[in-house]
């Protein structure tokens, strides 16, 4: 088997843990892997090209063989551009197969040559995807576990009013609470 250069293309807005353990994964069995961040989406993403390029670098400083790019237009191109001999995407569950399975073929019919390999992350990241992480997210609930926590502090910072609003007691709470302590000492001074 020709082990060069494979591709692990994706949004990656944001990286999740499942990504980061694809991407150790791949790491493992090919030469090289480029993961590549596409550029021209037609999402609004939640982060910029620049900042997912350096959560992921950051992210991969430990994979020697691991390294970020992005790109624009068609896939098959870039790979081609790279030389490239694999297409790295990850399978979480059945959900996942037939929009993989759909791209896999569409991209095989523009570049028959180049092939694609379905990698499963760990089980415990299975159902771990970007869109569920930044909706958890935008709505303050807690992401620890399930994105690194570079990413997680990415999140926190970008998001802080909602955070703040989730850690934080509500401000009718607050005032639920003194009243509640005043009465307390209103009754001990009776006693
Ligand atoms: O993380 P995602 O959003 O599932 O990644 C999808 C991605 C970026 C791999 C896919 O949309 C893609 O390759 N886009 C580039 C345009 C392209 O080549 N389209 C034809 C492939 S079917």
């Amino acid at each position: 088997m020709n082990r060069g250069i494979a591709i692990y293309p994706g949004s990656f807005d944001p990286p999740t843990n499942g990504h980061l353990d694809l991407m150790e994964r791949g790491a493992k069995i090919f030469e090289e892997l480029v993961v590549a961040i596409l550029r021209n989406s037609e999402k609004t993403p939640m982060f910029s090209v620049a900042e997912r390029l350096e959560m992921l670098r950051e992210l991969t400083v430990h994979l020697k063989n691991v390294r970020i790019d992005t790109f624009d237009g068609l896939m098959v191109e870039y790979a081609k551009s790279l030389n490239a001999v694999c297409i790295l995407r990850g399978i979480r569950a059945i959900s996942d197969y037939e929009y993989e399975l759909q791209m896999a073929l569409m991209n095989r019919k523009l570049e028959p040559t180049l092939e694609t390999v379905f990698m499963m992350p760990a089980d415990k990241y299975s159902y771990v995807s970007s869109r569920l992480v930044r909706e958890v997210a935008q709505a303050g609930g807690p992401v620890k576990g399930l994105v690194p926590e570079i990413v997680e502090q990415k999140l926190r910072a970008k998001l802080e009013p909602a955070y703040r609003f989730h850690d934080e007691p509500k401000e009718a709470e607050v005032r639920v609470s003194a009243s509640k302590e005043k009465e307390k000492k209103k009754r001990k001074k009776k006693l």
